[in-house]
C-alpha cells in the first residue's frame, strides 16, 4: 500500500476543530481510507503529560521559549512514535493542531517570531510535513465567546484578545505563504457548510 496522507486542522479557540476532525475522519473512512485521528500537544503518553504542563494554568509564568521547546518535545515523540509509523503503514493521519500552531501561538501570540519555530521544524523529517492544512478561521471575539462556554479556561484560553488577534494574524500569514498546502475555511459559517469546504479540500487528495 502507498503511504497515507497527512492532514492537519488549525484555528483559534472555539473554531470547532475537534468536531470537524471527527467528521473528516468519517468522510475519509467512507472513501475506504484507514484513518488515525490524533492531536497536539499530545498523542503519546509523554506528549499527554507535556500537554497537561502546557495547558494547566500555573502561578508562575512559563518563558515563551520554554513553551515552544515543550511543544516540540511533545511533537518529536508524536512524529517518531505515531505519525510516521502510521503514514508508513498506509494510514491517513488527521491531526488536530501541528507545527503551524507553534508559528501562530509561540511565534505570533508570544512574540517569538517565526525564526525559532522554523529552526525546530527543520529538525523534523521531511515526510512529517502535512499534505493539507485546513485553517478554520473566524473572528477572535466569536471564537473566544464559543470557547468560554466549554468550562474552565486553559492557559491559552485565558490570554487576552490581543494575544489571540496575533495568533490569528500569524495563521493567516502562514496560509498566504503556502497557498498550495493551506485551505482557509470560514469557521463562522454553519457547521454543514464548513464541513463541505473541508471535504472538498480533502477530497482533492483522494
Ligand atoms: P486545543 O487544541 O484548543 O484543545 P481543546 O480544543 O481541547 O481546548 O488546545 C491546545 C492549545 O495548545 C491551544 O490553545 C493552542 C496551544 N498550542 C500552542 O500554543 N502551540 C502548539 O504548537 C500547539 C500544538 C498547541
Amino acid at each position: 500500500m502507498n503511504g497515507g496522507r497527512f492532514i492537519t486542522l488549525e484555528g483559534l479557540e472555539g473554531a470547532g476543530k475537534s468536531s470537524r476532525a471527527v467528521e473528516l475522519k468519517a468522510f475519509l473512512e467512507r472513501h475506504g481510507k484507514p484513518v488515525l485521528l490524533t492531536r497536539e500537544p499530545g498523542g503519546t503518553p509523554l506528549g499527554e503529560r507535556l500537554r497537561e504542563l502546557l495547558l494547566t494554568p500555573a502561578d508562575t509564568p512559563m518563558a515563551p521559549l520554554t513553551e515552544l521547546l515543550l511543544m516540540f518535545a511533545a511533537r518529536s515523540e508524536h512524529v517518531t512514535r505515531v505519525i510516521l509509523p502510521a503514514l508508513d503503514a498506509g494510514q491517513w493521519v488527521v491531526c488536530d493542531r501541528y507545527v503551524d500552531a507553534s508559528y501562530a501561538y509561540q511565534g505570533g501570540g508570544r512574540g517569538l517570531g517565526a525564526a525559532p519555530v522554523a529552526a525546530l521544524e527543520a529538525l523534523l523529517p521531511p515526510r512529517a510535513r502535512p499534505d493539507l492544512t485546513v485553517l478554520l478561521d473566524l473572528p477572535v471575539e466569536t471564537g473566544l465567546a464559543r470557547a468560554s462556554k466549554r468550562g474552565a479556561a486553559d492557559r491559552f484560553e485565558r490570554e487576552t484578545v490581543e494575544f489571540h488577534a496575533r495568533v490569528r494574524a500569524a495563521y493567516l500569514d502562514r496560509a498566504q505563504q503556502a497557498p498550495q498546502r493551506y485551505c482557509v475555511v470560514d469557521a463562522a459559517a454553519d457547521p454543514a457548510a464548513v464541513q463541505a469546504d473541508i471535504e472538498r479540500a480533502a477530497g482533492a487528495l483522494l
